[in-house]
């Protein structure tokens, strides 16, 4: 126990001990090690994730919170953590972080950009080429042991090469997949709420492009837009019935981007040729019209998972709930000039 002189945003405290923090997963020991100096830490170390109820008890004399994007950080979690100043998520997407009640509590929210963005586009890029040309139909072939060897017309896909590439979402890791495309001598076209620059668009050799001129012309399409109330089933049956018979649809974002429900009927009817997800409507569960088709790869929400960046992104987390403690702004902090840091 030592003494603090804890300066923060709206008051001078002085604590007299240690703050106290909850961590729903034991993170990694460069995450731990900073967590552990400066707080008194409370680690779920569960196997399965925490509970809702679980999670409640344990938060309510909490003065931080370092989550995953499975937990839930709402207005009724809010009300009843009364002491807490804090609430990081360990991943870039903060969806599961109601941003304004987080302001109204006069809690900091923050969240890891910029460290996961190469490998997120990198898995974003191993999805569209696996689709492309059926690796895991290949694969699974090989295994069951009835290969009868190479023939001329086995497991045609569809070249990457030189085709158009539409990325939707033309952020950090939107404009990292377009970086990759350039290798494959691809044109590349995007959309985005907010145009880049015109000399990102050079560097990048990207198009700017309506919602509808992406949806007709690409051959791979691959989304990257964070969830929000706009962006909901922004690919949905009117999507599918703009987009190539011959395209594939990738998405790395978030589930509900996507209406499964009508990606499963569009595959079924035909009107795209094939579609690999990380990311689900409702995880885990994903929708059934999907799972046992062939023309469809699906992966559990793994595209930042690299050991080097889980590590960046929970040291990140750590490093964010650390600052606010030792008095600075958080470095990630979404609320920061609401609340005035
Ligand atoms: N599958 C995974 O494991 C994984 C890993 C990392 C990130 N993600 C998801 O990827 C998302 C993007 O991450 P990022 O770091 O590139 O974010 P970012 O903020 O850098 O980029 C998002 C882009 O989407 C644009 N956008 C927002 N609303 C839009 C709309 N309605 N229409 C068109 N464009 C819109 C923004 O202007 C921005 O350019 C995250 O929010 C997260 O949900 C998933």
């Amino acid at each position: 126990m030592y003494s603090v002189r804890l300066r923060n945003y709206f008051c001078e405290v002085a604590v007299a001990e240690k703050p106290k923090v909850l961590v729903t997963r034991p993170l990694f020991p460069a995450a731990r090690a900073i967590l552990d100096q400066q707080f008194e830490v409370e680690y779920w170390t569960h196997p399965e994730r925490i509970p809702r109820a679980e999670l409640l008890k344990r938060v309510e004399d909490k003065d931080a919170l370092v989550c995953l994007l499975t937990e839930k950080v709402d207005e009724e979690l809010l009300s009843i953590a009364r002491k807490l100043r804090l609430a990081g998520t360990v991943s870039v997407g903060y969806d599961n972080i109601d941003v304004p009640a987080c302001t109204r509590h006069k809690v900091v929210a923050t969240h890891t950009p910029g460290v996961l963005d190469e490998t997120t586009a990198d898995f974003a890029w191993t999805l569209l080429m696996a689709i492309a040309r059926r690796l895991v139909e290949g694969d699974a072939w090989m295994r069951s042991g009835t290969w009868p060897g190479w023939d001329l017309d086995q497991l045609l896909g569809g070249d990457v090469w030189g085709k158009t590439l539409g990325i939707i979402g033309f952020g950090r890791i939107g404009r990292g997949l377009a970086r990759r495309a350039t290798g494959f001598q691809m044109r590349v076209i995007y959309h985005d709420g907010v145009r880049a620059a015109a000399g990102l668009e050079t560097e990048l050799h990207a198009e700017f492009a309506d919602m509808d001129t992406l949806l007709r012309e690409s051959d791979f399409v691959s989304l990257h837009v964070p969830l929000l109330p706009a962006t909901r089933h922004l690919i949905s049956s009117a999507a599918f019935e703009k987009m190539k018979r011959t395209a594939y649809l990738v998405n790395t974002s978030r589930g509900p981007v996507v209406d499964e429900a009508a990606l499963a009927e569009a595959l079924e009817q035909k009107k795209i040729a094939g579609a690999a997800l990380d990311v689900y409507e409702q995880e885990p569960k994903v929708h059934p019209g999907l799972v046992s088709r062939k023309d469809v790869i699906l992966t559990p929400h793994i595209a930042s998972a690299t050991v080097e960046t889980r590590t960046r992104m929970a040291v990140m987390a750590a490093t964010n709930a650390a600052a606010l403690f030792e008095g600075k702004r958080p470095p990630n902090a979404l609320n920061a000039d609401a609340l005035g840091l």
